[in-house]
């Protein structure tokens, strides 16, 4: 069976919100959720939702050093992602987009 070769976003970013028990590493624990939130919005206010794909995940193996967030296809991580690293992926993957 072929594979599907048409890719239905420029990017797709993922923003761990899994969270564990109190007193385990989680990137839900780290306050992740707002970070994806800001990211959401702005690719609405930018009118990219059609390029640009936030998606919320679950754990992607990194715990200790979360939040974490994978950009694909560039194969880039934020690692203890912040508030200021979320303006910072805006403007390198998301504002540059035609
Ligand atoms: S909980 Fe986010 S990487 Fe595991």
């Amino acid at each position: 069976m072929p594979k599907a070769d048409r890719q239905p976003y420029v990017r797709t970013i993922f923003v761990c919100i899994n969270e564990r028990p109190p007193g385990q590493d989680s990137c839900g624990g780290r306050n992740s959720r707002p970070l994806q939130e800001a990211l959401k919005a702005h690719v609405r206010e930018k009118g990219l939702a059609k390029k640009v794909r936030i998606t919320r995940t679950l754990c992607l193996g990194q715990c200790a050093i979360g939040p974490n967030i994978a950009i694909m296809p560039d194969n880039v991580w934020y690692h203890h992602a912040t508030p200021e690293d979320i303006e910072e992926i805006k403007a390198l993957f998301i504002d540059p987009l035609p």
